[in-house]
């Protein structure tokens, strides 16, 4: 049962399925995310329907695979792109490979229609599509048209309805905001198409999520990882407040990939929010250590870390004697989508909270995680409403893999790697935008074109403006295969030889990298640039450069919305003076350099 009114979203792997579904509940009307394969009872008690774009063709797509009797549900659907190219077919029209339209595009609404009650007769919206609807069916009509800038009509079909069987489609993009009136169409869609009333809130999905938590979880009682992150600390609130606080028991773990002092400031945390009363703590630095030795593959690590956690979680149950419980989580959305969750995206690294023993635990319904749905800032606002302190909110986020991700490891065995076919492009790219370019013998994860992308990343030297750093990330990582990232050379010199050293998660390491961040993190709150900065991960590389003992630092600010795409930033020059003077006069660092790649390429952390 939906207590609010409800618009399910099918997501075929377009990157915007979310924003879809962002830019509905902005409109004061939830929205779920569906997968296409999902059953026909999975698409009960909605509003609507909306058909997101794909990176597939519906041209090639007569058999696409997904559950049609969407088609024989009484609500309306609407689709944007591929969703419009689909309705359009299953409904006798025809889509042809052509008629490809990019960017901003001027549409001529022709009729009188509700979808566009509000705006005028020529709308900018943006297309990007290489498909076109070119027939439509019977019970069809043309609703919207573009132009070209001479006034004559480059595509027809541009939008289209049935009101008899309460159908539409749009070939443009209306959630992404350079359709400047996208939000109107969306609206239009929700109140005078689905007939939905703006009953959705923050405060509307804590009443809902709590009835939903109270069903999942019956008489059973609640075992939460809590890191003291935003998004495990806003799960507890919410499942405390839905179950009461006697069934909710929470688990901090010591994984000895923490930040410095961090488990004691979370445990004063958890007492300072009231949620000490069943709060159990266990310092398991060893057992993860011990399982994460001599291991480099960051895949392996991160499913290792993943494996531990379940491990220490069922150790601890038995002995704290909970026994009916749920695994609560606090996953939001991105944790599934980078985590290769949905059946059309790629696994561009596996999320802490998605690995393989926490899906069969999903299968099983093991599993409770109220925020799935959520991005970092619809967590952040909820946590406010749940009168969680700015203070714990406004942190960075960080991920449960901790340091572990952020310490690269290798096998120093630099046999395979053969850097000579990249080099000399870097190097003459390099010296055409006045900088020296040196490729590390040391891959990381990014991504391009929705897909992993695991390459080098190539080290900069030379003093030039932030613009022309910039120009030289964006020709380096486009033009030479097999670049993902971009960091430029604080240090003075510029490097002869790199080598990459044996290495693996080892205290020692942590240890320096614990220390590095620290300096980073005060060094930006002493400069009021925390809240500035989205995130600022510190990443120690085992790099030797020009055979000099200790290795390199990375410090990794950027800022971002909702950790999807990611930007660099310019850091001012006497911060920079000062991380240099203070990580440089560390031990066991002999390098420091700062990571000026966007994301994609690049992903924020390194692995
Ligand atoms: P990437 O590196 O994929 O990061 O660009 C996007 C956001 O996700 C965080 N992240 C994680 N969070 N478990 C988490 O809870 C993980 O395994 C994990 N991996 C990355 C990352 O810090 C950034 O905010």
């Amino acid at each position: 049962m939906k207590i609010h009114d409800t618009i399910a979203i099918i997501d075929f792997g377009g990157q915007y399925a979310h924003l879809i579904a962002t830019k509905v509940r902005r409109q004061g009307v939830f929205a779920e995310i569906r997968q296409p394969e999902d059953p026909i009872e999975a698409f009960s008690g909605y509003k609507g329907i909306i058909i997101s774009g794909s990176p597939s063709l519906s041209s090639h797509g007569e058999d696409a695979d997904y559950t049609k009797e969407i088609y024989d549900l009484d609500i309306p659907i609407l689709g944007f792109c591929f969703g419009h190219q689909e309705i359009a077919q299953h409904y006798g029209g025809k889509v042809i490979h052509g008629g490809r339209e990019w960017g901003s595009s001027e549409l001529q609404i022709s009729n009188d229609h509700p979808l566009f009650s509000g705006l005028s007769s020529c709308e900018t919206v943006w297309m990007s599509h290489f498909d076109s609807v070119a027939e439509i069916g019977p019970e069809f009509r043309e609703i919207g048209v573009t132009l070209r800038p001479d006034g004559v009509a480059e595509h027809r079909y541009a939008a289209i309805a049935s009101d008899s069987l309460r159908r539409y489609g749009f070939q443009f993009h209306p959630e992404v905001d350079s359709t400047e009136n996208g939000d109107r169409m969306i609206a239009n869609f929700l109140y005078e198409i689905c007939q939905c009333s703006s009953s959705w809130s923050m405060d509307g999905f804590i009443e809902q999520k709590s009835a939903d938590i109270n069903d999942q979880v019956g008489d059973k009682s609640v075992f939460l990882l809590a890191s003291g992150g935003v998004d495990s600390t806003v799960a507890a609130v919410m499942i405390g407040n839905a179950i009461g606080p006697d069934r909710l028991h929470l688990l901090h773990v010591d994984n000895g990939l923490m930040r410095k002092q961090e488990s004691q400031n979370v445990l004063k945390l958890f007492k300072k929010l009231g949620l000490d009363d069943n709060l159990h703590f266990v310092d398991a630095s060893d057992r993860f250590l011990a399982a994460l030795s001599g291991v480099v593959d960051p895949e392996t690590k991160r499913r290792i870390i993943g494996d531990t956690f379940i491990e220490v979680f069922e150790d601890q149950a038995e002995k704290i004697g909970i026994e009916e419980h749920l695994l609560g989580q606090g996953t939001i959305y991105p944790d599934t989508i980078e985590s290769g969750g949905t059946k059309r995206s790629d696994t561009i690294k596996t999320h802490h909270n998605r690995v393989p023993a926490i899906e069969n635990m999903i299968q099983q319904g093991k599993i409770i995680e109220p925020l799935v749905e959520l991005y970092k800032t619809e967590v952040r606002e909820l946590g406010e409403l749940l009168g969680i302190p700015r203070e714990a909110l406004d942190r960075h986020p960080f991920p449960g893999p901790g340091l572990g991700v952020r310490l690269l490891c290798s096998s120093g065995d630099t046999h395979n790697t053969d850097l000579s076919n990249i080099q000399p492009s870097v190097s003459e790219i390099s010296k055409q935008l006045g900088v020296s370019g040196m490729v590390l013998p040391i891959q990381s994860v990014g991504v391009k074109a929705d897909l992993r992308a695991y390459e080098y990343p190539v080290l900069i030297s030379g003093n030039v403006p932030w613009t022309d750093l910039i120009k030289a990330v964006s020709s380096l990582t486009s033009e030479v295969e097999n670049i993902n990232r971009c960091i430029w050379n604080l240090g003075l010199e510029i490097p002869k030889t790199a080598r990459a050293l044996a290495a693996s998660a080892t205290r020692e390491r942590l240890d320096i990298l614990r220390k590095a961040d620290s300096i980073v993190m005060d060094s930006l709150k002493s400069h009021d640039l925390y809240h500035e900065i989205w995130q600022c991960p510190t990443v120690l590389l085992p790099i030797e450069l020009d055979g000099r003992l200790g290795e390199m630092v990375i410090i990794r600010p950027i800022i971002s919305e909702r950790g999807m795409t990611a930007a660099p930033v310019e850091l001012p020059t006497h911060l920079l003076s000062e991380l240099k003077g203070r990580i440089l006069d560390l031990q066991g660092v002999s390098s420091l350099a700062l990571d000026i790649t966007s994301k994609p390429p690049a992903t924020i952390e390194w692995e």
